[in-house]
């Protein structure tokens, strides 16, 4: 019998290229057909077909406090009943500003953008222009969104569909080699390799970028060493360093990375979760550096929804519910939980499985120790991750539909949700 799963993607084939709006969404990597879903509560979804699963996506970060919490959805309905846009200021930005600069000190001027792509990509500019430099520094499968300049080794989504193995060419068709010329990519966790390029010409360097955790490769855990390495180097030769907290803000720490590791850096980069689930990103850091934009300085950048009332809504109600007391550590508990019942099933079913997690973050990967770079967790084995993909799928559980995404984990996720994912997990490992 066709799914109505199936009947809305070979319709959206027609119409959407590749059937979807974001490339990962296609399922490409693990086969099969998309997930089209219908509604969602707390940690569950339910698809065109009706059939219930438990999310481990959350939308790729923003849903931390589950989907449809009761007190997002009231605010975002009274708020919207007072229309949905001005295109001017409002008081709801100047909160957001405020609750941004309490829960992240190292942001002391904010500016709100509609998503984590505008907020890197302004982020460098300003960068840029507050240096008077051209490089910028990113790292090999950190994605920090899909502006021209940052697609060079980007991670996930492009590790899945392009060949970005040519080092230093843009990982994308369409964007030219002279754009990202001045963009130097090197091996995530390598402080030699940042202390080479540094001593050679760091004094060009406008800018290092950074997943402080990434989950763009799957998760990698940065090492201290390496962290604190690059806080000292950027300082010595007046690089901006830019922690891009798009994906770790708010969910692998109430402060993110930056406070986990105590790491200050001098730009920030958010989205996901300060939205709640509607198009929010931001960019802040030190006043000095912020004070380059216009109206101020010669930076420009602008954005018709910028500070959107509805969507700042969504993102000031769940900062406030991720700020009651014990939530990040009930989070991590529960994700922590998680993690350790799948490597125990792995073990049980003699499958070669490693797993670890970030506060709200986690990384499966089918390998025998948990990989610290792009280069180790290309050794991963897709195959084997592809079978048990299916057979979670197939059990009710959404995971990411690639070897190279990180998971999540929300506040809505109970005891019971984590052991039928492990009881699942159970039988997908005895399949591999
Ligand atoms: C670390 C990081 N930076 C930037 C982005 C881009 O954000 P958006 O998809 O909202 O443009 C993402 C998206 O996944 C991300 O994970």
């Amino acid at each position: 019998m066709t799914s109505q799963n199936q009947i809305l993607f070979e319709k959206s084939l027609k119409l959407i290229p590749g059937g979807v709006n974001s490339p990962v969404r296609a399922f490409r990597s693990v086969g099969g057909t998309p997930i089209f879903f219908k509604k969602g509560l707390g940690s569950k979804l339910w698809d065109a077909d009706g059939k219930e699963y438990i999310d481990y996506i959350n939308s790729w970060g923003p849903m931390i406090v589950g989907h449809a919490h009761p007190e997002i959805i009231a605010a975002v309905q009274a708020v919207a009943a007072n229309s949905l846009s001005f295109g001017a200021p409002t008081g709801l930005e100047l909160e957001m500003a405020e609750m941004i600069n309490k829960l992240v000190p190292s942001i002391e001027q904010v500016r709100l953008v509609s998503s984590g792509t505008e907020a890197t990509m302004s982020a460098i500019r300003v960068a840029r222009g507050f240096t008077g430099r051209n490089k910028i520094v990113k790292f090999e499968g950190c994605y920090h969104g899909h502006a021209d300049a940052l697609l060079v080794k980007a991670g996930s989504g492009l590790l899945t569909f392009n060949d970005a193995n040519a080092k230093g060419a843009p990982s994308s068709a369409g964007v030219p080699a002279e754009v990202v010329a001045d963009t130097l990519t090197l091996e995530y966790n390598n402080t030699q390799a940042l202390e080479d390029l540094f001593s050679k010409i760091g004094d060009q360097i406008a800018c290092v970028i950074i997943e402080p955790v990434v989950g763009n490769m799957n998760l990698i855990v940065p090492k201290m060493e390496f962290l604190q390495t690059l806080r000292a180097l950027c300082t010595k030769h007046g690089a901006v360093l830019i922690f891009d907290e798009v994906m770790t803000g708010f969910r692998v720490a109430l402060g993110g990375a930056q406070a986990l590791y105590n790491i200050k850096p001098d730009m920030t980069t958010l989205g996901k979760v300060i939205g709640g689930g509607l198009p929010v990103g931001a960019f802040g850091g030190r006043k000095d550096i912020m004070q380059c934009l216009a109206p101020l300085g010669a930076v420009y950048q602008a954005g018709t929804l910028s500070g959107n009332p509805v969507a700042v809504t969504a993102g000031l109600t769940t900062l406030k519910i991720i700020q009651e007391k014990g939530f990040h550590e009930k989070l991590t508990a529960q994700t922590k939980k998680l993690v350790n019942g799948l490597v125990q099933m792995a073990k049980d079913a003699g499958v070669t499985f490693s797993a670890q997690s970030v506060g709200g973050m986690f990384g499966l990967y089918f390998m025998k120790t948990c990989p610290a770079s792009f280069n180790e967790i290309m050794q991963s084995d897709k195959e084997a991750f592809n079978k048990f993909f299916h057979s979670m799928l197939d059990s009710g559980i959404y995971l990411g539909p690639s070897a190279f995404e990180a998971g999540f984990v929300s506040a809505a996720h109970s005891d019971a949700d984590i052991a039928f994912t492990i009881e699942a997990a159970k039988k997908a490992f005895s399949a591999i």
